[in-house]
């Protein structure tokens, strides 16, 4: 990665789920570009001390504050925590997420809550206490030309219905909505409020799916691009979609997925 470091200098971010994945690349390239980053984990502490101190190793600034964000008393001490340390918050980027999949018939209330909690409720909460820390401070002229600026993790799966997922598939159709609505209820305020939406990114929540050969070239039929997309391709149109190159851009979903929206089963035949 290569930005420079006045992309987002004197900007103040919090990525949550960024102790690993595609939260930490994320993590790892806003402080790239010059922002103070907080990094938000859930139980693995260790994970996100090690992130901080990389990040601080190349003369970026980090902290990592542990938090569950489908719980609300947590978000708030989170971002009383981040006020109190850095001062106020200009970039959000709402990234935990989590899968507990199930067949339809199977799948239990508990992993239907645990799923649209974290997912989707996790997100509204840290989008509302973001949001009020930017109408509180409302543009710094000479930081960014936006009040603030969200970024919420969706994928394909706000578009594509997905079987044995139809938590996951509707915790990420709800963010569609949700990220619309906001951004048109924000955007006089001039707070600035996208999706980005990964296909089949190598992480640890989609090991099964790429971790063998075969596997792998299963994936990579859904996949136009023919290729499986790494964290980096993601963490790149986040750096964008915070700084004030897409100044004139809300509301819209950037999907990086190498295709996989495209009905690559349509490519022949249909
Ligand atoms: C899911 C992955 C899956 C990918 C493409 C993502 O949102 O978390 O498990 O591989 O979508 O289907």
């Amino acid at each position: 990665m290569s930005y420079s470091a006045d992309l987002l200098k004197d900007q103040k971010a919090l990525v949550t789920g960024a102790s690993s994945g595609i939260g930490e690349a994320v993590a790892r390239h806003l402080a790239q570009a010059g922002a103070a980053v907080v990094v938000n984990y859930r139980s693995e502490q260790e994970d996100a001390e090690k992130i901080v101190q990389e990040i601080r190793a190349r003369g970026g600034d980090a902290i990592a504050i542990g938090a569950d964000v489908s719980k609300e008393e947590e978000v708030n001490a989170m971002f009383e925590q981040m006020l109190r340390e850095f001062g106020t918050i200009d970039i959000l980027v709402n990234n935990a997420g989590i899968q507990n999949d199930a067949s339809f018939l199977d799948m239990t209330l508990q992993q239907w809550n645990s799923v649209i909690n974290v997912n989707l409720t996790g997100q509204f909460l840290c989008a509302r206490e973001a949001a009020k820390e930017f109408m509180r401070r409302g543009v710094q002229p000479n930081v960014s030309c936006a009040a603030g600026k969200i970024i919420c993790m969706s994928s394909v799966h706000e578009v594509i219905p997905w079987a044995g997922h139809v938590n996951y598939a509707a915790s990420k159709g709800g963010i569609n909505l949700m990220m619309r609505s906001i951004a048109q209820e924000l955007a006089p305020h001039k707070i600035r409020v996208n999706s980005i939406a990964p296909g089949a990114i190598k992480t640890d929540i989609n090991t099964e799916a790429w971790s063998s050969p075969e596997e792998a070239a299963e994936l990579r039929k859904l996949i136009p691009s023919d290729r499986i997309g790494v964290p980096d391709d993601v963490a790149k149109a986040a750096v964008w979609l915070a700084s004030d190159d897409s100044d004139y851009v809300t509301g819209t979903t950037l999907f990086i997925d190498g295709g996989m929206a495209l009905y690559p089963a349509f490519a022949h035949g249909g």
